[in-house]
């Protein structure tokens, strides 16, 4: 089956430089039998838009509006993403819960945003290096999910595709092991077994992210649980990021 491998370039590259990347990355990837997806800054969105046309990669953003439009200086809108071409946005990814204060409810806000354009949303969800010490994983995962979820009708999940991302793993180089991810990947497909139905438990896409480089992400790659991949750090690498995603 497929994969799926999104990078995530966070708060990188200049518009020069990510089209220098991209004279770089897309001869290498061309005949890739995974799916390829860039998660940009907003800034890079135009110019990937033309980039980007005919080749396997398709682009998005890592953040949209909890609102439609209007008074909310330095907000970006789902439709303005969607206008230029994005077809997915990151929601709930733990730099923007963090810095932001970005709760549950605000997220399950812009995830019902970006259904209403019909943008994809990669839901990010995971949990703190105390929560995993305390033995709380299972607990925050299962409320991240419920409420980020709240109010969609099954038919809707073929928008959103989950990324498990533990925080303590993201650009630490400190991972899980696969059998905990796929654990805790089993146990977000019960959630969604328990929420929605069987079917979709199937279904619904679920992605690994946190501290994947091209040394560690064939064993993930491998297992049945993960249809793919989320990478920050090893992204911006066009030769690194490369390998991962052939
Ligand atoms: P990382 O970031 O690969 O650098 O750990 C992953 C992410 O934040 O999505």
């Amino acid at each position: 089956m497929k994969k799926l491998i999104v990078g995530n370039f966070k708060m990188n590259t200049t518009v020069q430089e990510f089209s220098l990347y991209l004279d770089k990355f897309l001869p290498l990837i061309k005949n890739s039998k995974n799916m390829v997806a860039l998660s940009l800054p907003y800034t890079h969105l135009m110019l990937a838009s033309q980039k980007l046309v005919s080749t396997n990669v398709i682009m998005g953003c890592q953040n949209i509006s909890t609102e439609e439009k209007g008074a909310y200086t330095g907000e970006v809108s789902n439709l303005m993403v969607k206008d230029l071409g994005a077809k997915f946005t990151l929601v709930g990814h733990s730099e923007i819960r963090k810095k932001f204060h970005e709760t549950n409810e605000q997220i399950n806000q812009k995830i019902i945003r970006a259904l209403s354009v019909n943008l994809k949303s990669i839901l990010c969800i995971g949990e703190t290096k105390t929560e995993k010490n305390n033995n709380k994983t299972k607990q925050v995962l299962k409320k991240q999910i419920e409420i980020a979820l709240k109010g969609l009708y099954e038919n809707e999940l073929k928008n959103i595709i989950i990324a498990y991302e533990p925080i303590w793993a993201i650009g630490t180089g400190k991972m899980p092991s696969v059998k905990e991810i796929e654990d805790n990947i089993a146990y977000l497909r019960k959630i969604i077994l328990d929420i929605f139905s069987q079917k979709a438990s199937e279904k619904i896409q679920i992605l690994y992210g946190g501290s994947v480089n091209s040394n560690n992400f064939a064993s993930i790659l491998k297992s049945s649980q993960v249809d793919g991949l989320l990478v920050g750090g090893s992204c911006l690498d066009p030769f690194e990021f490369a390998k991962i995603v052939n």
